[in-house]
């Protein structure tokens, strides 16, 4: 699972030895400075392309020239960036993925990319840089986990994209580099199947986070540890799997002991049946994926401590796999959260919350900062949202655009929901002192609010990434999202 190894080169891109050079053209004729110098260079091999219509410049195309007579690549991969005077930072997310897209395509174990050097309003170079390295990298993903086993590949592939860019922009690259890990991290995890990824393997892959990395601290609670703490909505949930639950609490003291620490809480149902209020069998699979937030919170955990992050966080996961048995706990059940506050169980699907309010819970005793929940919590949040947003929830402003802006740096962008109170009475129980459902208006906002009550007042936002934590479709993958998110929040707040 290593990610592409990136560097920054400065030699003109005529004269750079390398197995691929990467240029941009637009549309109407406008080469990019380094397709104008390669140009130049070959005599008009480019001009030529594009005179003779091969090369439109058009958006989402490319076209690779091999042996260029003067340059010194071995081969350019002219790609298309559409219009220039429409050039802006989501055409350059475009144009870098496209080009990542092809580069994986050519018999190449490394290449050298210009694209950061073009011009995009309101963005700066480390910005260019870390969103092209960052599409590189997720572009060459492959899951290969639970396959059988393919010779070595016959042609190269690729491990290494050098970039055209100022040497002071290195700490983007290795902002890059994490970032790319953790979602590499969250990714694998999100993919693998149910009977390999259950809470004991989450265990084992925070152990594994633990153990490479010094200054980072591990505590593993069992069922046993989480009854004697009064966790009794969580352990409802878990008491219907063979598989025992486990509580992983990962912690980075990045910043001495005096400092308050970031919590960042993650759902991690390994699968989700419904229990006995059992889902229908058509896209049951899917809900291998139940545990997306805790991979991400893991990814963005790993990836704040490989960079160092000057703050203190601690990473919580209730691990917990939902399954209908005869020991399965039931509609109409009450559990007692460790809280005190008592939940009527009116539906055995809605038990991402009953695990995550223990969680939060458990997150206060470290007296957070600021406590941020990722979790696939509602099929509603993808109804309202779609698979491009995540929803964010939190009664926090300051807070919520913090958030806001980490998404739309790193395209992993979330919209924000309300969390008034005017929704609590959805939840209202005649024989507790909540349901853990609220009826079929708001379910992404309803399932926000039932989390609210165990959070005391302290800041806090709730991430339903439901939508955006694996690609739809029978070969659909884990996105790897909210990791990005998630660590550029983190980065912003440690460089204050
Ligand atoms: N894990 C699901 C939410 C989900 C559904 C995520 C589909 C992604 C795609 C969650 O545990 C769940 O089942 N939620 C229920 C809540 C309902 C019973 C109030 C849902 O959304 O249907
Ligand atoms: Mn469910
Ligand atoms: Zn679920």
């Amino acid at each position: 699972m290593t990610t592409l190894k990136f560097s920054i080169r400065s030699d003109a891109p005529e004269s750079a030895a390398t197995p691929c050079l990467v240029v941009g053209i637009h549309e109407e004729r406008v080469l990019g400075a380094a397709a104008q110098r390669v140009d130049a260079t070959s005599g008009g091999a480019i001009r030529r392309l594009v005179e003779s219509g091969d090369a439109s410049g058009k958006a989402g195309t490319s076209i690779v020239l091999f042996g260029l007579p003067g340059v010194a690549a071995e081969r350019v991969l002219v790609v298309g960036l559409g219009d220039q005077k429409k050039f802006d930072a989501a055409a350059y997310h475009r144009a870098v993925n496209d080009a990542a897209r092809a580069l994986k395509a050519l018999p190449v174990a490394s290449a050298y990319s210009t694209l950061a050097e073009l011009g995009v309003p309101g963005r700066d170079d480390a910005w260019k840089l870390r969103t092209a390295a960052l599409a590189a990298d997720a572009q060459a993903y492959r899951y290969t986990a639970t396959f059988k086993p393919k010779e070595a590949a016959k042609t190269p592939q690729l491990q290494a994209v050098e970039f055209a860019a100022p040497v002071s922009a290195a700490r983007a690259l290795a902002e890059a580099g994490a970032i790319a890990a953790g979602v590499r991290f969250a990714k694998e995890l999100g993919n693998l199947p149910p009977n390999i990824c259950n809470p004991s393997y989450v265990a084992a892959q925070a152990k594994q986070i633990a153990d490479a990395h010094a200054g980072v601290t591990l505590e593993v609670l069992e069922r046993e540890d989480m009854a004697k703490l009064g966790m009794g909505s969580l352990l409802g949930v878990a008491q219907g799997s063979a598989n025992p639950p486990k509580l992983v609490v990962l912690r980075w003291q990045g910043k001495g002991d005096q400092s308050r620490p970031y919590a960042l809480v993650g759902k991690g149902i390994t699968f989700d049946t419904g229990g006995i209020s059992l889902k229908p069998g058509a896209g049951m699979e899917e809900m291998k994926f139940d545990m997306c937030g805790a991979a991400g919170v893991l990814g963005a955990f790993l990836a704040a401590v490989e960079l160092k992050l000057p703050l203190n966080l601690v990473c919580i996961v209730p691990a917990v796999e939902n399954m209908p048995d005869g020991n399965a706990y039931r509609p109409s059940d009450i559990l007692t959260s460790m809280s005190g506050l008592t939940i009527e169980v009116l539906n055995t699907d809605a038990e991402g919350r009953l695990i995550l309010c223990d969680a939060l819970t458990y997150a206060q005793k470290f007296d957070p900062e600021v406590i941020i929940d990722a979790a696939t919590l509602t099929g509603a949040c993808v109804i309202a949202l779609g698979k491009h947003a995540s929803g964010l929830m939190t009664k926090d402003d300051e807070l919520a655009d913090q958030l806001l802006v980490a998404g739309t740096l790193t395209h992993d962008r979330a919209w924000r929901l309300p969390l008034w109170d005017d929704y609590q009475g959805q939840l209202e129980s005649g024989f507790a002192d909540v349901a853990n459902i609220g009826g079929k208006n708001a379910g992404a906002i309803t399932a926000g609010c039932f989390l609210a009550r165990f959070t005391n007042g302290r800041r806090w936002a709730h991430l339903d990434i439901a939508g955006t934590a694996w690609d739809e479709g029978r070969k659909g993958l884990a996105t790897g999202r909210p990791v990005p998110l998630l660590v550029q929040y983190l980065i912003d707040r440690s460089a204050k």
